[in-house]
């Protein structure tokens, strides 16, 4: 399995504290920052735009985790692709769920040279992408229903992270398994165990000292 990476999801970060909590991120071991795009349509809230993403890129050299929680990621992906994104997930369920149109994007979203993953909700089920590991850099499996910071973790989503780090110890090592939503020390622990490599957490990470918080997920 590849090293473990932390992504902390600056949805929760205090933002009258924006460039200490970025240097106490950098301080930490912590190699990702993950930003939330959301749009109002495909989750029932707003986050931020392509602006603030040059403004972290700006500040930064930290790798720019970038999750699309959008109806129309095919529009969105070169606009934050032009903001400075490392890599670029979007939903499988904004793409009417069809592992066709899934791998295009990813295909696209490779030809503009950055990295490329999707993501599934709670509720979709992994066999239909499974084999869409040889096409992406990581899959992203959402324990939240996105939308929100600081909600508590879905725990049956794991039979989802195995079955994905299956599929990736077969056909793709190098393919990331990402999980978002309600991770903290406990959870953490839970999700390495069934075969993540790439954990996000935001109100845990920001709501504590941010070294020490980064260094209990490791
Ligand atoms: C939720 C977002 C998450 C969120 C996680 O829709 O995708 O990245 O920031 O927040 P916590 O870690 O507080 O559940
Ligand atoms: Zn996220």
């Amino acid at each position: 399995m590849a090293e473990l990476i932390i992504a902390p999801s600056v949805l929760s970060m205090d933002y009258t504290k924006m460039l200490e909590q970025l240097r106490a991120l950098e301080a930490s071991k912590a190699e990702w920052i993950h930003y939330d795009v959301m749009d109002g349509h495909f989750v029932p809230n707003l986050s931020f735009g392509p602006d603030i993403l040059k403004q972290f890129r700006k500040s930064t050299d930290m790798f720019l985790d970038v999750h699309l929680m959008v109806t129309d990621p095919e529009f969105f992906a070169p606009v934050f692709k032009d903001a400075g994104a490392d890599m670029i997930v979007f939903h499988t369920e904004a793409l009417d769920n069809d592992p066709v149109r899934v791998k295009e994007l990813l295909d696209k979203i490779h030809a503009m040279g950055v990295q490329a993953g999707f993501s599934i909700k709670p509720d979709t089920p992994a066999e239909p992408f499974l084999h869409l590991v040889e096409d992406a850099d990581m899959v992203l499996v959402m324990s939240v229903y996105p939308g929100y910071g600081g909600q508590s973790f879905i725990p049956e989503v794991l039979s989802k992270t195995r079955a994905f780090a299956k599929a990736r110890d077969e056909r793709n090592p190098k393919c990331r398994i990402e999980i978002d939503g309600g991770i903290n020390d406990k959870t953490a622990k839970e999700a390495k165990a069934n075969g993540v490599d790439t954990l996000v957490a935001g109100s845990y990470v920001f709501k504590r000292d941010i070294v020490e918080a980064v260094e209990s997920l490791c």
